[in-house]
């Protein structure tokens, strides 16, 4: 056995047309997986899917709103009934609301929870029943530095982050010993189009620097190794686990 070999695994990971999620989704197919990748966009995911395949890895693409259960349950059952199988979650879609709290409203936080943790226990609950079946799975769920610690100006996103830490040792104490593990990936600041108005201004890029151990952004690729590792047999034995790939931010006083 290749301890960190995703051969022969089928994975789906939300959110992959580009960022985080189309790195983690290259990733996983140059280790072997055949991935799923999921947005909204379906023309930004064929893309994606084109360049998995140039580069000799396996992919096809899913369009569907993360926010539509419908949509999301006839999602998992289509990859299921299509493969026979699906191994790996990669619960990575998600978005940010910045605005003051005095200023926000009720509407705007109810889209961020629909998104960035409702979406995420519908795909962990259909995605662990075949999973379960199959006696193995792999679930991660992305969270943020934000799953621990704060900023001003954007609670639902620090909100539903750290629901995301608690909803992932929920599912990892519920599942163990199913042959299912669960855990999340907690990024720091990576340079994508989420944060472009962040990366843009220098007040903040310096915020960053300095906050950070390491002293720059992350770039999205040093997000791979993580995510391999916990979908591989490497990770039998990690479940309910927060991995921090931050730089050291949250670890720096
Ligand atoms: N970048 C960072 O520094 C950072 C740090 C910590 C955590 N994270 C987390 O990492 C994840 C990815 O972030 P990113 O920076 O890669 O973001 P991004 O560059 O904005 O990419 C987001 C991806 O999610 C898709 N998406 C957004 N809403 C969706 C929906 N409702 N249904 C389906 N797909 C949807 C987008 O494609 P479509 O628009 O086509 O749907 C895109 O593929 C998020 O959960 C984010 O909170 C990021």
């Amino acid at each position: 056995m290749q301890l960190f070999s995703l051969a022969d695994r089928v994975a789906l990971v939300t959110g992959a047309s580009r960022g985080l999620g189309l790195a983690m989704a290259k990733g996983m197919a140059a280790a072997g997986a055949h991935v799923v990748l999921n947005a909204r966009n379906p023309e930004a995911l064929d893309a994606c899917v084109s360049e998995i395949a140039a580069a000799g890895g396996s992919a096809e693409a899913i369009a569907f709103d993360v926010t539509d259960e419908p949509a999301a349950v006839a999602a998992i059952k289509q990859i299921v009934a299509d493969r026979g199988r699906l191994d790996i979650l990669v619960n990575n879609a998600g978005m940010v609301h910045r605005v003051p709290t005095l200023e926000s409203d009720t509407a705007g936080w109810q889209k961020m929870v629909d998104t960035n943790l409702t979406s995420l226990y519908v795909l962990a609950r259909e995605a662990a029943r075949p999973m379960v079946e199959n006696g193995w799975g792999r679930i991660i769920n992305i969270g943020s530095v934000m799953s621990l610690v704060a900023r001003p100006g954007i609670i639902s996103y620090v909100a539903t982050k750290h629901a995301v830490h608690g909803m992932t040792k929920a599912l990892a104490v519920e599942l163990g010993g199913t042959g299912v593990t669960i855990n999340a990936i907690g990024p720091g600041y990576f340079a994508t189009e989420l944060n472009q108005a962040l990366v843009d201004d220098p007040v903040f890029t310096q915020l960053v620097e300095e906050r950070t151990p390491v002293g720059r952004w992350g770039k999205p690729d040093e997000l791979v190794g993580a995510a391999v590792f916990l979908a591989s047999d490497a990770a039998a034995y990690v479940n309910g686990h927060l991995l921090m790939v931050d730089g050291g931010m949250t670890v720096n006083m």
